[in-house]
């Protein structure tokens, strides 16, 4: 990827001040991380054309062919505890739909940490932290999204999920540039990073909550096996769900897979 004609496209306040590229590298997360150990600053992105160990949520894989998708991590350093960093992912999701929006699409959020388009996962958030002592030292925002794979590809590639899942050149038709798609992305995390801090988690919650389609509705949890039915009613500032069962008791959900029925 050209690097510089993604730099000549940003407009941020912070995030993408430092890119770091990669041909290959394992996940990077992993890199961005291993980085900050010896300090980097607040808003370093680090991108990668392939991954040989992308990481999902729940230890799944992330398939990362070179040439085809977009993979980066980034760093930041908000004022918020550690129990509040999972809603860093809100607000990766909120960028990512602004940015797909950009395309003339309307992308769903799915807790915790999908974004579908009619209703098939096209990019995912992995978001994983640092601290020492109770202290958040930093956060980073790892995001993948499906941009020029085909459905070829997609069947070939992750045959299980082939048909929940898309791409963003299978929706518009067209092939998407993936610089250009990198610095929309980057602009809009900016965007939203800086309501996170002069507005709070309030804010983000309430934006992304705007876009959650399945608020109110009935959903079906799978939590490790075991299956919860109820009314999907709330997400609170540290990014736990909570649905109401029939008995009419919210009980909250702190990781599972909510079901998307075709
Ligand atoms: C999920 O849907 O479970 C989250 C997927 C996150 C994938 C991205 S790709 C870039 C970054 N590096 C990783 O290893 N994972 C994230």
């Amino acid at each position: 990827m050209n690097i510089n004609k993604i730099r000549s496209l940003l407009d941020t306040n912070l995030i993408g001040n430092e890119i770091i590229y990669y041909e290959q590298t394992s996940s990077t997360n992993d890199t961005l991380f291993n980085l900050a150990k010896n300090s980097t600053n607040d808003g370093t992105v680090v991108i990668a054309d392939s991954q040989t160990k992308g990481k999902g949520r729940l230890g799944r894989s992330w398939y990362s062919p070179k040439g085809k998708n977009l993979y980066f991590s980034f760093l930041i350093k908000p004022k918020i505890t550690i129990s509040q960093s999972p809603v860093c992912t809100f607000l990766a999701s909120l960028a990512l739909t602004k940015t797909i929006l950009s395309y003339g699409i309307t992308a769903d959020v799915k807790w915790p940490n999908d974004i579908l388009i009619n209703k098939r996962k096209i990019a995912g958030v992995l978001t994983e932290m640092s601290s020492t002592n109770n202290r958040l030292d930093f956060i980073i925002i790892g995001i993948g999204i499906n941009l020029n794979m085909t459905m070829k590809d997609i069947q070939n590639a992750l045959p299980e999920v082939s048909k929940t899942t898309t791409s963003l050149m299978r929706e518009t038709k067209d092939i998407v540039d993936r610089e250009i798609f990198t610095a929309r992305i980057i602009n809009d995390l900016d965007y939203y990073y800086e309501i996170l801090k002069n507005e709070g988690l309030n804010s983000i919650v309430a934006l992304w909550t705007s876009k959650w389609s399945f608020l109110n509705r009935e959903v079906k949890i799978n939590l490790e096996g075991k299956i919860l039915n109820g009314i999907a009613r709330k997400v609170d500032t540290e990014g736990y769900f909570y649905i109401e069962k029939e008995s009419g008791d919210l009980e909250k959900v702190i990781a599972g897979d909510m079901i998307v029925e075709n």
